[in-house]
């Protein structure tokens, strides 16, 4: 069982799960459903070195669902106020990543392989890739 989400803007996604052990699981999302947006796109990263980092970045205003469709990784999420690592081991279970979220992931098994969900296309202008420029974003918001 994954710890409760702590952090604002996230929360436990649960995929809907059939098969059996030795003929192999599916896993299924569909958007509206066990996926909380109409997705518009999904990308997957696999060959992380062990010790790689990635992420160190939030969204203005992404919102995207993230899984480990193999393997095993640590997701950090920090909403300014407050900071949580998860580790990412059930493919059936997902993490929401709002928007003011700074998160970073590392700590991949070899295996490891992330798919992630997003309610929007590509867009670098709406990344904040500056720690500072995200506190001070937060701090903003909150005044
Ligand atoms: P980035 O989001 O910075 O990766 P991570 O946070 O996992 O380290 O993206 C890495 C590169 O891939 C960057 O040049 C942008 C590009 N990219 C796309 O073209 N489309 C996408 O959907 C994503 C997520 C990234």
């Amino acid at each position: 069982m994954m710890d409760a989400i702590r952090v604002k803007n996230s929360g436990i996604v649960h995929l809907k799960t059939a098969g059996a052990q030795n003929a192999g699981m599916l896993y299924a999302a569909e958007a509206g459903r066990e996926i909380p947006f109409a997705v518009k796109r999904v990308y997957f990263m696999r060959g992380m070195a062990e010790n790689a980092v990635r992420g160190n970045h939030a969204h203005r205003t992404l919102t995207q669902a993230i899984f480990a469709a193999a393997g095993s990784f640590t997701l950090t999420l920090d909403d300014g106020a407050t900071k949580q690592a998860v580790r990412i081991d059930d493919p059936s279970s997902g993490i929401i990543l709002g928007p003011h979220l700074w998160t970073t992931m590392s700590e991949f098994s070899g295996d490891c392989v992330i798919l992630v969900f997003a309610d929007d296309y590509y867009e670098e202008s709406e990344y904040i890739r500056d720690y500072a420029e995200f506190m001070t974003l937060i701090n903003k918001k909150d005044a």
